[in-house]
């Protein structure tokens, strides 16, 4: 799956590590991040090494510290190595130069000047705008190394080592605002490490059907379908690799969208998943009768959820594994300010502990967009692998109050018009999210001659790039007009539409 080739990204607690893993997948080129105290032992298939930023200083009592001259002669080969702004202070600190407190913090855009030839900046000139954000600075160089670029304000902006395949940089090439950024990290990892760029979604598919084959052999696995990209692509992928051996479990909780239960279990089972789906809307209905607190909502979902899932999958006794859609994110070691790495969980969602799965995670190396560009790989249509992010419990929380089968029916068709409205007018890639909220309380309206007292909905749609933040979507007023009209006129019980016009934060994307 690796191709034999990767490199490693040391986490020294940068908020850009990440964007540094993607800018090196997007040049083709598997790598890992590791916090910066675990430089594996075996570095047989590792081309390249990259020290990323950080929020501390090298003189911080706490600073995090590597042995540079391990990791550079570990296993004989000189190992390539690219610090980027703590990365490239502290080569410079430890290898015999000098950094000190800038006397301003040096932040934002600035441009490159004076640049020497070197393999780093191979076809980079002056000019290049790069990104700054740091509040020591590089006074001196060590000895032997060679300055290689400037910026009006920062003297050592780049700069290599004479002997070693050393190179440091004070800006960030893996921000968007740095715009030579990704052409620098080509020339370390393809130029530099020798990255064959071998990466790609198709050969993720080959190599990860060809190891889930020989892991799995004949054993039976059980994938918790949730409909969302993830779990579906693990699942288009297992099957690939184990056929029917792979059974795929979808719980319709009476919260989906509009028919969207039917149509998961017939675009899965057309893609060959043997799936099976466990209508239990009634039992989820009826245990939420009259509650309208959110959290006893969650709750109650999760519970029944857990209890209906291990239901079905106790009856597959031979079962061996346990797939889930994990992704690569979920896992990656955040790294506090301490020091001290905080470790991902796994919810297995407390299947019975006699069932004795093992656990299995196809996508476990992948960032969001490859799963997405593996699942185009499958031959999974467009529409399921781009669909917006839904929650768990579905239009529970999206129906604010209590939830009996007539607001199920409401929120649902109200939403059905929103999103082919949204899809039809090519809205919908160009939004992070979007939906319906169903207010509990009634308005009035007159419709014909006749006063109405209905209920009030609320479209919600947003852009964002992780919903951690989100800025309200700003849809064509002639757009929502037809959207609203298209709402009272078909969805009975709903006499009046809104549009939430508040971003997260500090409002959150849903409403409960
Ligand atoms: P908020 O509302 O916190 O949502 O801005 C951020 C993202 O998380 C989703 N979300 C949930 N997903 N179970 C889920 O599986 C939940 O209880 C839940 N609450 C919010 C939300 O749809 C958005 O994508």
């Amino acid at each position: 799956m690796k191709n034999g080739q990767k490199i490693i990204i040391l986490d020294f607690g940068s908020q850009t590590t990440q964007l540094i893993a993607r800018r090196v997948r997007e040049l083709r080129t598997f790598c890992e991040i590791l916090p910066y105290n675990r430089f594996p032992e075996n570095t047989e298939d590792v081309i390249g090494v990259i020290l990323s930023g950080s929020p501390l200083s090298v003189y911080d009592p706490a600073a995090f510290k590597v042995d540079l001259n391990a990791i550079c002669r570990h296993d004989g080969d000189p190992m390539p190595i690219l610090g980027i702004c703590y990365g490239a202070q502290y080569i410079s600190h430890t290898m015999g130069g000098k950094v000190e407190a800038a006397g301003t913090r040096e932040y934002g855009r600035a441009n490159l000047c004076d640049i020497e030839e070197s393999p780093l900046l191979k076809g980079i000139g002056n000019g290049s705008q790069v990104w700054m954000s740091h509040g020591d600075t590089i006074t001196a160089i060590p000895k032997g190394f060679r300055r290689i670029a400037s910026t009006d304000k920062v003297k050592f902006a780049a700069f290599e080592s004479g002997s070693e395949p050393v190179w440091g940089v004070q800006f960030h090439p893996e921000v968007f605002h740095t715009t030579d950024g990704k052409k620098l990290l080509e020339n370390f990892v393809v130029g530099i490490c020798g990255s064959r760029q071998e990466w790609s979604p198709a050969s993720f598919v080959s190599s990860t059907v060809a190891e889930l084959k020989a892991e799995l052999g004949d054993d039976r696995v059980i994938l918790g379908l949730s409909g969302g990209v993830d779990s579906s692509v693990a699942a288009v992928l297992l099957s690939k690799a184990i056929g029917d051996n792979l059974t795929c479990i979808f719980v319709n909780h009476g919260l989906l969208r509009k028919n969207e239960f039917e149509s998961v279990i017939a675009n899965y089972s057309g893609l060959g998943v043997h799936i099976i789906g466990v209508d239990a809307s009634d039992t989820f209905l009826d245990a939420l009768a009259g509650v309208t607190d959110p959290e006893q909502k969650r709750k109650i979902i999760g519970r029944l959820f857990v209890e209906t899932f291990n239901a079905e999958a106790s009856k597959i006794k031979d079962a061996k594994w346990l797939a889930q859609g994990t992704i690569y994110p979920d896992r990656i070691e955040s790294l506090n300010i301490t020091g001290k790495t905080i470790k991902s969980h796994h919810n297995v969602g407390g299947l019975p502990k006699e069932m004795n799965l093992k656990l299995c995670e196809p996508l476990k190396w992948l960032f969001k967009d490859e799963v997405r560009e593996v699942g185009l790989e499958l031959g999974i249509p467009r529409e399921l692998v781009f669909r917006h992010p839904f929650p768990g419990p579905g239009l529970a929380i999206r129906i604010l109050g209590a939830v009996d089968r007539e607001s199920v029916r409401i929120a649902q068709e109200a939403d059905d018009i929103f999103i082919s409205a949204l899809r039809k007018e090519g809205l919908y890639d160009k939004i992070w999210q979007a939906g319906v909220i169903l207010l509990p309380n009634r308005t009035v309206g007159v419709m014909g001659d006749e006063r109405t007292y209905e209920q009030a909905v609320v479209l919600r749609a947003v852009t964002s790039s992780d919903a951690m933040t989100a800025d309200w979507a700003d849809l064509p007023h002639a757009f929502l007009a037809q959207v609203s009209n298209d709402i009272i006129r078909h969805v009975k019980g709903v006499n009046r539409v809104c549009y939430d016009i508040s971003s997260k934060p500090p409002a959150t994307i849903e409403w409960e």
